[in-house]
């Protein structure tokens, strides 16, 4: 088996098993943003993809893709049951999410994350070359850096967290947070979305471990007395810009964004698209915008809410209850406030290809982003990204990461009803030369701080790790 240079290692493979139009199953390129997040980096790389068939019990050998070997992780019901819906999401997602939902702390989930973090590490170990680079991804595979390091110590290794880092007062209930914690310091860079996740990470250490820190650095003892460096900071995630402007240029995107408008019908159209999670503040907007409505400040035609919840985690039933709750709460609000010519919002519980996404964007006079807690949010990135025109005006919450760099969003409190209905309608009376202002602004952001450049910067510090590295077994 040839080994890689470099070797991604994140819960899914970027493709999914479809069935081909005889019948015989088929492998197609899924369309997530880490897929072409890392797609830019893996071109030119003798590269390797280890990751999950998204198939229960699907055992097939490793194979090329367009020049990437695929190499496919094997995962039982009983694995996808405790170590993906339990462990994973049932524990991890909502302690690391401000527990917005009660994380359930069970012993057996906490097992079956350990047996199959260490197959993930093990498949990662067989194919990367030695001296390689192996960069893990998010926090289903926190305690691979740790695992591949016992098995590769020849090996640089990278991980990067999509998603948020708890403050310690959160993290510190994980009945397993020490050994969470060393999992990851098994890496030689650790990076985050936010400055404040890579600071919550480093205090953890300081607190539970004892390892001094400086700046982005922390020194974890090693066996033989020494110490080793682990460079741990910020490198929010970003868009390839560049495909999303050419998208958002193309006439039949173009066409189909001037025919969505039209058959909305009504004069502005507020938008809000996420995977239908607890995390995305979905129930928050609902509650603003139906206000809105009961309070007259919305009238019949003059707004429609298009809201996109793509299917996310059915199995988990935490996402089944919300599910409920949201379409009985859009129901509710149709029912009250369309008119035979106007829905007040049109609900839809799908995913969609990329360029129906664009033209969505280019219908929207206002992006609704509301989330109560969230890594990044890269749907803020791709909205600004595609308003060449500088219209249109994004309400962000603050506890997004992209926050951070689209300070010339409206800012909003999800938790401030009333702060939300008042940037709504700032929102949708804004003039058009302030629009425009705050959307240049950002618009520069997103180009400049595109996902080549994410890229860049994670693969320079591990460079510079290497170098480290080098000099010191020179010296010794
Ligand atoms: C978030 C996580 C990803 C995850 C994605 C979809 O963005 O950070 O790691 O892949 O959600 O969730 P799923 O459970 O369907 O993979």
């Amino acid at each position: 088996m040839p080994q890689a240079d470099l070797v991604v290692v994140a819960n899914r493979l970027p493709v999914d098993r479809i069935e081909g139009p005889d019948g015989e199953p088929q492998w197609r390129r899924s369309p997530g943003g880490l897929v072409t997040a890392l797609e830019q980096v893996m071109q030119n790389i003798d590269g390797a993809w280890v990751g999950w068939g998204g198939k229960p019990d699907l055992d097939v050998e490793p194979f090329d893709l367009d020049g990437t070997l695929l190499v496919p992780v094997p995962l039982s019901r009983s694995d996808l049951r405790d170590y993906y819906e339990g462990f994973s999401n049932g524990t991890i997602w909502p302690l690391y999410h401000d527990v917005i939902a009660t994380p359930e702390f069970k012993r057996s989930w906490w097992d079956a994350y350990v047996r199959v973090n260490r197959r993930f590490a093990e498949a990662a170990a067989e194919h990367v070359a030695e001296g390689g680079f192996v960069w893990v991804q998010d926090y289903q595979l926190q305690l691979v850096p740790q695992m591949l390091r016992e098995l590769r110590p020849d090996v640089i290794i990278g991980y990067f967290h999509h998603i948020p880092f708890p403050a310690y007062a959160l993290f510190q209930q994980l009945p397993w947070r020490r050994q969470v914690l060393e999992g990851l310091l098994g890496a030689d860079v650790v990076g985050f979305q936010r400055v404040a996740d890579a600071g919550n990470f480093q205090r953890s250490i300081r607190r539970l471990l004892s390892y001094p820190t400086k700046g982005d650095t922390i020194r974890v003892p090693t066996a033989d007395d020494s110490h080793r460096l682990v460079v741990s900071k910020a490198y929010p995630i970003s868009i390839d810009a560049k495909q999303f402007i050419e998208l958002a240029q193309d006439p039949q995107v173009l066409a189909r964004a001037k025919e969505l408008r039209e058959q909305v019908g009504s004069d502005k159209v507020l938008l809000g698209v996420d995977r239908l999670d607890y995390t995305k503040g979905i129930r928050h907007r609902l509650k603003a915008y139906g206000e809105l409505l009961h309070d007259g400040r919305i009238k019949g035609h003059d707004a429609t809410l298009v809201n996109v919840a793509s299917p996310s985690r059915p199995g988990v039933e935490a996402y089944q209850d919300l599910r409920d709750e949201i379409e009985m709460t859009v129901a509710r609000i149709n029912g009250d406030y369309s008119t035979v010519e106007n829905t007040a919002i049109r609900y839809l519980h799908q995913g969609f290809p990329r360029e129906e996404m664009v033209a969505l964007y280019l219908a929207a006079d206002v992006m609704l982003i509301t989330a109560l807690r969230d890594g990044m949010n890269l749907v803020a990135k791709e909205y600004v990204a595609v308003r060449g025109d500088n219209t249109g005006v994004l309400v962000l919450s603050e506890f997004a990461g992209a926050a951070d760099e689209l300070g010339s969003a409206l800012l909003i409190n999800p938790h401030d009803i009333d702060g939300m209905k008042d940037a709504i309608m700032r929102a949708l009376e804004m003039p058009p030369a302030e629009q425009a202002r705050r959307m240049r602004t950002m618009r520069r952001k997103v180009l400049e701080n595109d996902v080549e450049k994410w890229g860049a910067l994670f693969l320079a510090d591990v460079e510079r790790i290497r170098a480290f590295r080098a000099g010191e077994e020179q010296a010794s």
